[in-house]
C-alpha cells in the first residue's frame, strides 16, 4: 500500500506555528538588536543531513538565522544518530557541556531529534539525566517541530514528541540547503529489512516511496536553481517504488532524471545487494548521467553470518553481482561497508570477509566494529570472539583495505577526470577540493570561484585517501 501523505490541512497547522514563532522572533530581534540565532549539529547518514536541512527550513521561515558557533545560539539543536553506540555517547557528551553553557546563558533552548531519541529508552534517560534539554522529537515528528518548539519557547518543562507514525510523507516542509551545486534528495524512508544487528529500522519505520512526480518536480525546481549533482537517498534506495501503487522502479526514476536538462552528475545511496537488478545495472551501465559508482554494502564474507545478519543473500550471490557489474560497467568505482566482530564470528568467518576484499578490490571500504543495539535481535547473542581479538581483526582489514585503495589510486595517475569543484581543500588550504564522475576526491591548484564548476584536472599524483592534480581546462 502506498504511503499516506501529511495532508495540507495538517501542515497548515505547522505553518500557523512558524507564523507565530516569526513574531517572537520579530520582537526578540527589536529588543536585541539581532535576529535569533540557531545551530544546528548532525550525526549520522545522508539521510540526517537532509533532515537537518528540513528543520533548517523550517527554521529560516519562521526568521532564525544560523551560526556555525554553539556559543553564541539561542537555539541548539541535534540531529542525532542511533546506528552504533559511540555515535549515541558523543551526543551525550556533548549534553554534559551544554549543561554548563545553559547555567551561564538562561535563555540557552537546546532540542534534540532524530533517530536516537525516537528510541524509549533514550528519551527517557535525556528526561531523567539532562534535565536542560527542552525539546525533544523523533523522526515521524519532523514536520511538527514547528508546534513542538513553540511550546517549548513557551511552556515549563521539556516538550517530547516521538510517537511512531504510520510513516506518512510530509511533502511540504521547505529545505534549506547547504551547497548549490548538489544535492540530496531522499526518494524513499525507512527500512523493511531488520538486519538483525541494525535498529534503523526500529527508528526509521517502514519502507515507503516518494511519488515519482513529486521526486522529478523537485530535481527541476534544483536544476532551476544551479544544481546539477542530484543524490538520491534511501537505506534501501534500489526498493524504491515497491510499496507505491504505480509501475515504477528505481531503475525508472534514474532513467527519467538522466533525461532531465541541465543535470549532470546522478548518483545514489543505498543499494542493498538482494535489491539489484539486472536492470538497474543495465540503467547504471546505459545512462551518461549515472556515475559509474555503486554502494554496495556487504558486511561480511561467511555464508553464517551473512544468515544470522538476515541480509537475505550468500556469498556466492553477492560476488555473481559484482563479476555481472565490473563485466557490464568496466572500470566502475565499487565501495562497501563491513561490520567486524557479530556476536558470533568467529576468525574463520572473518577470514571469508578478508577473502571478498581481496576478490572485489573496492575502492574503499566503511568498516565498523559491531556494536550492541538494545531491541535488535543480535544484542541476545553471545559473543564467540574476545574484543581484544575483534580489534585485531579490524585492524588487519584496515591494513588489508589500505594496500588496496593505494593500488587502485595509482590507477588513476596520469588520468584526465572531470571533476565537479565542491569549494576549498579539506585538507590544505591552499588548493580546492572536487570529486571524479568515481567519486575519488581530488585536490588542485585554482581559484576559489571555480566552486561549482566542472574542469578537466590529470591526476599527478596518487595518495592514500585522495588524489592530486592540474587543471587542464574547463568542461569541454
Ligand atoms: N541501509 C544501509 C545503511 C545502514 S547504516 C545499508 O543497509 O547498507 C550504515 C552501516 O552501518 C551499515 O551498512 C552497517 O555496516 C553499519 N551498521 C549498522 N548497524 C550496525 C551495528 N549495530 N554495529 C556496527 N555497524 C552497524
Ligand atoms: Fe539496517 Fe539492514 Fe535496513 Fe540497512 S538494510 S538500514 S543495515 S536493517
Ligand atoms: Fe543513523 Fe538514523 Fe542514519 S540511525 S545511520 S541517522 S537512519
Amino acid at each position: 500500500m502506498a504511503a499516506t501523505e501529511i495532508t495540507k490541512e495538517q501542515w497548515a497547522v505547522s505553518e500557523s506555528y512558524i507564523a507565530k514563532i516569526k513574531e517572537d522572533n520579530a520582537l526578540f530581534a527589536i529588543q536585541n538588536g539581532r535576529a535569533r540565532l540557531a545551530h544546528t549539529e548532525t550525526y549520522g547518514c545522508q539521510q540526517n543531513v537532509n533532515d537537518t536541512e528540513r528543520i533548517r527550513g523550517m527554521l529560516s521561515k519562521a526568521g532564525f538565522e544560523f551560526t556555525e558557533n554553539a556559543e553564541e545560539a539561542d537555539l541548539i539543536i541535534y540531529n542525532t544518530c542511533a546506528v552504533r553506540e559511540n555515535a549515541e555517547q558523543k551526543v551525550f557528551g556533548r549534553l554534559g557541556i551544554l549543561k554548563h553553557m545553559k547555567e551561564s546563558k538562561k535563555d540557552l533552548m537546546i532540542a534534540m531529534c532524530g533517530c536516537m531519541v525516537q528510541q524509549e529508552h533514550i528519551t527517557e534517560k535525556i528526561k531523567r539525566v539532562y534535565g536542560h534539554v527542552d525539546l525533544i522529537f523523533g523522526t515521524h515528528a519532523l514536520w511538527r517541530m514547528p508546534e513542538l518548539l513553540y511550546r517549548a519557547m513557551h511552556e515549563k518543562g521539556v516538550v517530547v514528541d516521538i510517537t511512531p507514525s504510520d510513516g506518512a510523507i510530509a511533502e511540504d516542509v521547505p529545505i534549506l540547503r547547504d551547497k548549490e551545486q548538489k544535492a540530496w534528495v531522499s526518494i524513499q524512508y525507512g527500512c523493511n529489512n531488520f538486519c538483525s544487528y541494525c535498529i534503523v529500522p526500529y527508528v526509521r519505520g517502514r519502507e515507503r516511496s516518494r511519488k515519482p512526480d513529486v521526486i522529478l518536480n523537485e530535481v527541476r525546481n534544483l536544476v532551476a536553481n544551479g544544481t546539477t549533482e542530484i543524490s538520491f537517498l534511501g537505506q534501501n534506495v534500489n526498493s524504491y517504488g515497491k510499496d507505491l501503487d504505480c509501475d515504477v522502479d528505481f531503475s525508472d526514476i534514474l532513467r527519467m532524471t538522466n533525461e532531465i536538462e541541465g543535470v549532470k552528475r546522478i548518483r545514489f545511496m543505498t543499494s542493498h545487494p538482494k535489491d539489484l537488478s539486472d536492470k538497474l545495472i543495465y540503467t547504471i551501465r546505459d545512462c551518461d548521467k549515472v556515475c559509474k559508482q555503486l554502494h554496495l554494502p556487504v558486511q561480511a564474507g561467511s555464508n553464517k553470518i551473512l544468515k544470522e545478519m538476515n541480509r537475505c543473500y550468500t556469498k556466492e550471490e553477492y560476488l555473481a553481482k559484482i563479476d555481472k557489474i565490473k563485466k557490464e560497467i568496466p572500470g566502475i568505482a565499487l565501495t562497501t561497508d563491513i561490520i567486524v566482530g557479530f556476536p558470533t564470528e568467529t576468525n574463520e568467518d572473518f577470514k571469508e570477509t578478508l577473502d571478498i576484499l581481496r576478490y572485489v578490490r573496492f575502492d574503499s571500504i566503511f568498516s565498523f566494529i559491531y556494536s550492541r543495539r538494545e531491541g535488535t535481535p543480535a544484542a541476545k547473542l553471545d559473543f564467540v570472539l574476545s574484543e581484544e581479538e575483534i580489534h585485531k581483526n579490524f585492524n588487519e582489514l584496515l591494513e588489508v583495505q589500505n594496500q588496496i585503495c593505494k593500488e587502485k589510486n595509482l590507477e588513476y595517475e596520469g588520468r584526465e577526470e572531470l571533476v565537479l569543484v565542491d569549494g576549498e581543500s579539506k585538507t590544505n588550504k591552499d588548493c580546492m577540493q572536487g570529486r571524479t564522475d568515481s567519486g575519488k576526491i581530488v585536490n588542485f591548484k585554482g581559484s576559489h570561484d571555480l566552486t561549482g564548476k566542472y574542469v578537466m584536472v590529470k591526476i599527478t599524483k596518487a595518495k592514500q585517501w585522495s588524489l592530486d592534480g592540474e587543471i587542464i581546462g574547463g568542461e569541454n
